[in-house]
């Protein structure tokens, strides 16, 4: 099995001087950067947006994973391709008509992901599997980061991991909120192939080392 990506959130980053977080995380064993776009509306936080992306692009040696926390996607996400992002992830809670904007997605030459909120069951992608390159299972309640893991999140991931299996399909599955050097060998041995980490990279005295812990299993 291959190993498993990390991808540190910028969220948790220090926005007077960015620059050196990318630095570090470009350094780093990470292997994509996470940004967080949240509308306040879709998610009750505001975070950042696509020029804030567009300078992130100009520096980040890695690609660009972007996560939208925001209602109605799919009138973004040419722009957000514009801004650099190499893969867009879209809520399955946000969008009337996810197959279409998958399409549409993969149309503008990014790949595809897909996110469920805590409660939104695994089964709803049943139908789409085949056609997403990553399953963002959200494993907090999305909107802030530095929130604790909710522990039903090793169930679905072994859920998906089963409906990838069974349906023949490639989509990577992401995991998102609560993750730490603690809790990263549980999620690995539960099928996770990508860990996104915001407050325990960078409120680490030593955040290399826990990237390239968390990409260990904790170790
Ligand atoms: C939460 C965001 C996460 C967040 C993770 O809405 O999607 O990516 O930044 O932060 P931590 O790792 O601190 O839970
Ligand atoms: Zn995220």
């Amino acid at each position: 099995r291959s190993p498993v990506l990390v991808a540190p959130s910028l969220l948790a980053a220090n926005f007077l001087d960015l620059g050196k977080d990318i630095d570090m995380v470009n350094r780093s064993e990470a292997d994509w950067f996470h940004l967080d776009v949240m509308d306040g509306r879709f998610v009750p936080n505001i975070s950042f947006g696509l020029p804030v992306i567009a300078q992130i692009k100009k520096a980040a040696r890695k690609p660009c994973d972007v996560h939208l926390m925001i209602e109605e996607p799919e009138k973004y996400a040419a722009d957000f391709q514009q801004a650099g992002a190499d893969i867009l992830t879209v809520h399955a809670e946000a969008c009337i008509h996810l197959h279409r904007n998958i399409q549409q997605i993969k149309g503008l030459g990014m790949k595809a992901g897909v996110a469920l909120n805590p409660h939104t069951p695994v089964v709803v992608l049943e139908n789409v599997i085949r056609d997403i390159d990553v399953v963002l299972i959200m494993s907090v309640n999305p909107g802030f980061g530095g929130q604790t893991f909710i522990g039903q999140s090793y169930h679905k991931i072994r859920q998906l991991s089963q409906l990838i299996k069974d349906t023949n399909a490639h989509a990577l599955i992401e995991v998102d909120g609560g993750i730490s050097p603690d809790n990263a060998a549980n999620l690995i041995q539960a099928g996770a192939n990508v860990l996104v980490a915001g407050s325990a990279v960078f409120s680490s005295p030593e955040p290399e080392k826990t990237i390239a812990a968390i990409k260990r299993g904790g170790r």
